[in-house]
């Protein structure tokens, strides 16, 4: 799909469908939707009349043949009341129209740009939303792939400022398709995608971003000493990679080092505890933290900020087998800190821990978030809507609620008092790794925590977030890729 900015008139715009989003409270007796309503022979005014169309979000109306327009369609989108529509609503709006449109074979579109969004950021949701919204998890389907794909996105605008327009819709793209790359590395079958394969895709990466890359193999982090991370991974017949990806601006702070840590357990079968078949194979999916981070990466390598950021992703599969660690094994984390397997479906937090033992002590990391897929519980406490967030530094926690506020990705924090600490204390070990079902997302962030020293530190758990078993008028179902655009614009945010 291109998308571009097209300066014509709407009634003269050539295209297969003109968009044109309406406001809940304007209607068609005002601004924009009166002059539509007014060229168009007054088809608001009667769709709003006789209820059929009411501007609500995501509604849409679709008009076949209005003689004054040279487009061949007219789509009006609800966008809800004006004082409320903001950047969230633009891409949702344009996510809806493009998949909306697909089904009805249209290749080509113009989305009039309205007034209430500063251009730069409409430009960046108009693209990300039409982006976001076109990927489908089809890789494998060999019968209903026929669906028709819109060629051109055109953002109709007569604005002077065209070059913040086309800046915006640079971002949009760039935002767009690092999730929906973060989002294919998800969808894909654990067979398919093996920690060595997660390196290979990163090695891509690097290249297509100016990244640098180190991948560390099962001999390399056992000489140092990550016998947490290889504990996870002794029951598999695939190897286990730690992978870090390197951005470095020359102008950046010579202090300071952001690390994105991501949890790519690759296959999640619980291991020796192993999980019920049932829904087993959403655990392909448990890689989703690390898919974020590569996804974030791409992204900051090509929109270079002045910042120093290392990507390092936890990769190995989870198998039960002869070789697998069993409940009741003790193992020696990197840090030094013994730990108390109890439970081998717990895997999430070991893999982690070396892998920001390693950001700490081998890449000098002043700022550390992870991302993982790390407790079922998360989707009790909180259900799809809300990602958890938990941490030892509240002004980053802060910074990256607010920043997840603006690009659209809901975080609510959770407490990680001391008493919690408590429920993962070991008879033998310094820790045990489950601290069994109360509370369980916090006492599987305070696990982490143990390990993170006085390195500022936040953890997103994102177990009920990073895919959807619904699909929006705006977006498939599947993984949603969520933590690239939070991870991005929080890292622009620090220049
Ligand atoms: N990968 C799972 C968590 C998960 C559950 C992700 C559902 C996505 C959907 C994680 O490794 C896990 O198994 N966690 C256990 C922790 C427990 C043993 C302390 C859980 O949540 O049951
Ligand atoms: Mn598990
Ligand atoms: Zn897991």
């Amino acid at each position: 799909m291109e998308i571009k900015v097209l300066t014509d008139s709407f009634y003269q715009v050539n295209t297969d469908a003109l968009v044109v989003a309406i406001y809940e409270d304007e209607a068609y007796q005002e601004g924009l939707g009166k002059e539509l309503d007014e060229a168009t022979g007054g088809i608001i005014s009667s769709l709003f009349e006789r209820k059929e169309f009411r501007g609500k979000a995501n509604e849409t109306a679709y008009i076949h043949l209005v003689p004054s327009l040279k487009a061949r369609r007219l789509l009006l989108v609800g966008v809800g009341k004006q004082a409320k529509v903001t950047s969230l609503q633009l891409r949702q709006a344009a996510g809806t129209v493009a998949r909306f449109l697909r089904t009805k074979k249209v290749k080509t579109l113009a989305f009039l740009l309205r007034d209430g969004v500063a251009i730069e950021q409409a430009g960046q949701a108009l693209a990300e939303g039409a982006l976001l919204s076109t990927f489908d998890p089809d890789t494998y389907k060999t019968r209903e792939r026929d669906r028709s794909q819109i060629e051109e996105f055109s953002i109709l605008s007569t604005t002077q400022n065209q070059a913040d327009l086309e800046k915006g819709i640079a971002v949009g793209k760039i935002l767009g398709d690092s999730t929906n790359f973060a989002r294919n590395l998800v969808n894909e079958p654990s067979s398919n995608l093996t920690p060595k394969d997660m390196a290979s895709k990163a090695e891509e990466i690097a290249k297509e971003a100016n990244l640098t890359i180190e991948l560390l193999d099962e001999e390399k982090m056992k000489e140092l000493g990550m016998g947490s991370l290889l504990g996870v991974s002794r029951g598999s017949a695939e190897e286990a990679r730690l992978i870090v990806l390197r951005y470095e601006h020359p102008e950046a702070k010579a202090e300071e080092t952001i690390a994105l840590v991501g949890k790519g357990i690759t296959f999640d079968s619980g291991g020796i505890s192993i999980k019920p078949s049932e829904g087993m194979e959403k655990m392909k999916g448990d890689m989703a933290g690390a898919a974020a981070v590569m996804g974030a990466m791409r992204a900051i390598g090509q929109l270079k900020p002045k910042a120093r950021v290392v990507g390092v992703m936890a990769c190995a599969e989870n198998m039960p087998s002869g070789t697998a660690i069993k409940p009741g094994d003790v193992l020696t984390s990197m840090s030094g800190q013994t730990i108390e397997v109890v439970n081998t479906d717990a895997e999430g937090r070991l893999v982690l821990v070396d892998a920001i033992t390693y950001t700490r002590e081998k890449l000098a990391a002043t700022k550390i978030i992870d991302l993982a897929t790390l407790t079922g519980a998360v989707g009790v406490a909180l259900g799809p809507v809300y990602t958890a967030i938990l941490g030892t530094c509240q002004e980053l926690i802060d910074q990256v609620i607010a920043t997840g506020n603006e690009v659209g990705e809901r975080y609510w924090q959770l407490p990680l008092d001391e008493e919690y600490g408590e429920q993962l204390r070991s008879d033998i070990a310094d820790l045990k790794n489950s601290g069994g079902r109360p509370a369980g997302t916090i006492t599987g962030a305070y696990f982490i925590k143990e390990f993170t020293g006085d390195t500022p530190w936040v953890h997103l758990d994102i177990a009920s977030t990073a895919t959807s078993n619904e699909k929006k008028p705006y977006l498939s179902k599947g993984a949603t890729g969520v933590g690239v655009r939070t991870l991005v614009a929080w890292v622009m945010s620090q220049n």
